[in-house]
């Protein structure tokens, strides 16, 4: 008899034929969520699950399902997991780390270069109708991106693609983490750790990668917000509830910073709509790591992590060693 495992929402048909080799599959294929009841109840005879983002795996949903082993995300990030209390039930729990870095990089990028160059509200200005004619003092003066400084604010494997991106455009790199790289990363990234009050001061371009955390909760408010230069911007890739939104669209609104490109957000989907009114950010539905290839290569690898757990070997992306006998 194969183990029977979840699969919360709709992944890629080449990814169920995989888990399929190897275990008997409930499979949600509508590309929505369970709601939280339904989710605790389909977990309670499973010995695994591959769960999305918008999956929370805490004490609650998993207070039924005394025989489950492993849950195994389909994304790097894992702030739908209660860690601890996963750990506690003694249940493996995986992520998918490096396989989106550069298609994650990428997106920072578009958001980058969309808001220095201003290129969403130009595109709109243009549909509608409103160009009578080509101008030299025109309206769409933006900030130059080639030899300004960009900072980045997480210094992880996505930070370091993002850097190494920006020798094409002659940049000076700046980063801050709480430890400094090796040399040898430094060195290949061409980037230099300064401290948080430097990184807001100097940094043209802001990019956040940090994992989201309580403790990283509005990590950027007012105050930070205060610190940046008047013809800053600030690219968010990482999570919502890093930056406090209602800060940042004040900061925006007054002109504070110059712009943002967001693709992350509080409380999404439900965007605050003070957005839709500004024109100096850029918007995206968190599509980060969405092509196709980087989104069939995360949950290739979360069913890699769930059929290695159920073979009884220690799954390649385990967050939480602890759970494993000494
Ligand atoms: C991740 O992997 O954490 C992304 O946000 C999902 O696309």
């Amino acid at each position: 008899m194969k183990p029977k495992i979840l699969v919360t929402r709709a992944i890629f048909p080449e990814t169920i034929e995989r888990l399929s080799q190897h275990c008997e599959i409930d499979y949600n294929d509508r590309d929505a969520a369970l709601p939280a009841d339904q989710l605790a109840a389909r977990l309670s005879d499973k010995v695994g699950a591959i769960t999305l983002l918008s999956d929370r795996i805490d004490a609650t949903a998993l207070a039924g399902a005394s025989g489950l082993k492993a849950v195994c995300n389909v994304a790097v990030g894992y702030n739908n997991f209660d860690l601890a209390a996963i750990t506690q039930a003694g249940v493996m729990a995986t992520n998918t780390p490096g396989v989106l870095n550069d298609t994650t990089a990428d997106t920072a990028w578009a958001l980058l270069l969309a808001t220095a160059r201003r290129i969403v509200s130009a595109d709109k200005w243009v549909r509608a109708g409103q160009w009578q004619g080509w101008k030299f003092h025109d309206d769409w003066f933006g900030n130059d991106v080639h030899h300004a400084t960009l900072g980045i604010l997480g210094m992880g494997r996505i930070g370091q693609a993002v850097a190494r991106r920006a020798a094409g455009f002659d940049m000076r790199v700046i980063y801050h983490n709480r430890s400094p790289l090796p040399a040898d990363i430094e060195q290949a990234c061409k980037a230099t750790r300064v401290d948080k009050e430097a990184l807001l001061r100097e940094s043209d371009f802001l990019v956040l990668l940090l994992p989201y955390s309580p403790a990283a909760h509005h990590t950027i408010g007012a105050a930070e917000l205060a610190q940046m230069k008047p013809s800053a911007h600030l690219i968010n890739i990482a999570r919502g509830g890093i930056v406090d939104d209602s800060a940042l669209i004040e900061a925006l609104r007054q002109k504070r910073i110059a712009g943002a490109g967001l693709d992350v957000f509080e409380n999404e989907p439900a965007l605050d709509p003070r957005y839709f009114a500004l024109d100096n950010v850029v918007l995206t539905p968190h599509i980060g790591s969405s092509t196709r290839a980087t989104r069939l290569a995360m949950a290739m690898l979360a069913a890699d992590n769930l059929i290695a757990a159920l073979a009884g070997k220690r799954p390649p992306n385990l967050l939480n060693p602890d759970v494993l006998p000494a």
